[in-house]
């Protein structure tokens, strides 16, 4: 593979870690990577995190778990996942091979749950960081329940922080009345970066049988119906914190991707484009580098947060 003049400019730097571009796969639309290795080169993806991973396997919830929606989707897969100890015996060392930065997904019913997946993780070699979900709506216990609650989020960080070999990511909920005080909560509590937004709580409902079109009742609505809503909160935690944030919410292409650079996420996670377009990522690469080619930006963290506020914001 040729590299093209411009490839030093995509790179960026989250905790750390360096990454050679910051278009990453999101967590539950990009397996264990392995999947997408005969449909992308892994070799050019700046990263990809894992499904959620837990210290036992989940088989999740019963079916009906995915819903179309215009301009996105409901889901409430419920963290199945082959747990954290098949996934460093058995998936970690085929998918090391690449060359691409991992990032375990992290989740736990409980405190301790979420401590045992992270202590099981440690002895994964090939990890880079590891992304701390407590914003997954579709489970009655975690999650969420955590996520929402400023207090217990900062507890959870506080302890995963410290049972961590690794720079760790907090992934924050949507469905909150104000995003930025609870990030300033888990960045006080030790959190290395942030990478927000999860999806947002929705419902379907079947007008034939009158019942939720998902088993589980509601789902978490993605893809490019909440973009919008993610972008305004990456301003607003970009505003709040000084970490670096991972933008993720309904990316679909180049400018998409660039619309949360501006707002101030140092990198991009894509989800759901992925389901129908696999090669969505290897595009928005692409994209990014014409983009600096393009306006002779040497460095693309120069437009991170660059965003030009003018007037009255109010009303
Ligand atoms: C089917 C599905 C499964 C998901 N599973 C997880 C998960 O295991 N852990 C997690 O942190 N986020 C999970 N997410 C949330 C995504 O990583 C992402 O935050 C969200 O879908 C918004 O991005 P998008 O609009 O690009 O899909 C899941 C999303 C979908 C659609």
């Amino acid at each position: 593979m040729t590299e093209s003049p411009h490839t030093e400019a995509l790179e960026v730097d989250i905790a750390g870690v360096r990454f050679r571009n910051p278009v990453i796969g999101a967590s539950g639309t990009f397996g264990y990577g392995l999947e997408f290795a005969e449909l992308i080169d892994l070799n050019r993806l700046g990263g990809f995190c894992t499904k959620g991973l837990s210290a036992r396997p989940l088989a999740g919830n019963p079916p009906p778990r995915i819903v179309e929606t215009h301009g996105g989707m409901l889901n409430a897969i419920g963290l199945q996942n082959v747990g954290a100890r098949s996934f460093v015996e058995d998936k970690l060392p085929l998918i090391r091979r690449y060359d691409t930065r991992i990032i375990a997904n992290v989740f736990g019913y409980s405190d301790d749950d979420y401590l045992e997946a992270i202590r099981m993780l440690n002895d994964g070699e090939g990890i880079s960081l590891y992304e701390l979900n407590i914003s997954c709506p579709n489970v009655k216990e975690g999650g969420i329940v955590i996520g929402n609650d400023e207090r217990a989020a900062a507890r959870l960080t506080e302890k995963a922080k410290r049972a961590s070999t690794r720079p760790l990511i907090v992934k924050l909920s949507p469905n909150v009345a104000d995003i930025a005080s609870i990030a300033r909560a888990i960045v006080q509590a030790g959190a290395d970066a942030l990478s927000l937004i999860n999806t947002i709580v929705g419902m379907a409902v079947d007008i034939n049988t009158r019942k939720p079109r998902l088993n589980y009742g509601t789902g978490g609505l993605s893809g490019p119906a909440i973009r919008p809503i993610a972008v305004r909160m990456v301003y607003e935690v970009a505003a709040a914190v000084t970490v670096p944030l991972l933008g993720i919410g309904g990316i679909a292409d180049t400018s998409d991707a660039l619309e949360f650079l501006i707002a101030g996420a140092t990198a991009v996670q894509i989800g759901t484009a992925n389901y129908y377009d696999p090669g969505v990522t290897m595009k928005v690469i692409d994209g990014l580098e014409s983009y600096c080619r393009e306006r002779s930006i040497d460095r693309i963290t120069s437009l991170v947060g660059s965003l030009v506020v003018s007037g009255d914001r109010a009303g």
